[in-house]
C-alpha cells in the first residue's frame, strides 16, 4: 500500500524507476518524472551551452517557457527537458542546440 502523508491522502508508491542513457552515463527516473528533473536529481545541473558565450543551461523556468533546458531526446533535437516525460532506454545527448535554439538566438 502506498505511503501516508500527514493529511492522510495517499501517496503513490512510485512504480518502478526506469533507466535512461545521458550521453553514455546510466540515469535513473521515477515514473511521472521530467527528463528535466531525472538529471538534476542525478546531478546534472546544465546540459547545454548558449551559443554565443558557451554559458552552461539547465532548468530554469521548469514550464516550458525560457527554453534554456533543451536537450536531444531519442535523436530528436530541441526537446524541452523539463516538459518531456521520461522512459525507460530512453536516450539523452548533449550538444549543439537546433533550429528551436536559433530561432531565439540562444
Ligand atoms: S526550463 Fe524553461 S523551458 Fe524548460
Amino acid at each position: 500500500m502506498p505511503p501516508e502523508t500527514p493529511s492522510g491522502t495517499r501517496r503513490p508508491d512510485g512504480g518502478h524507476p526506469c533507466r535512461l542513457s545521458f550521453d553514455g552515463r546510466t540515469i535513473h527516473a521515477r515514473p511521472g518524472q521530467t527528463v528535466g528533473a531525472a538529471l538534476v536529481a542525478a546531478g546534472v545541473v546544465a546540459w547545454r551551452a548558449t551559443r554565443a558565450a558557451g554559458r552552461p543551461r539547465g532548468l530554469f523556468c521548469g514550464i516550458g517557457v525560457c527554453y534554456d533546458c533543451l536537450i536531444t531526446v531519442d535523436g530528436r533535437p530541441d526537446q524541452r527537458a523539463c516538459l518531456v516525460p521520461a522512459a525507460d532506454g530512453m536516450r539523452l545527448e548533449t550538444g549543439l542546440p537546433g533550429r528551436a535554439a536559433d530561432a531565439r538566438g540562444r
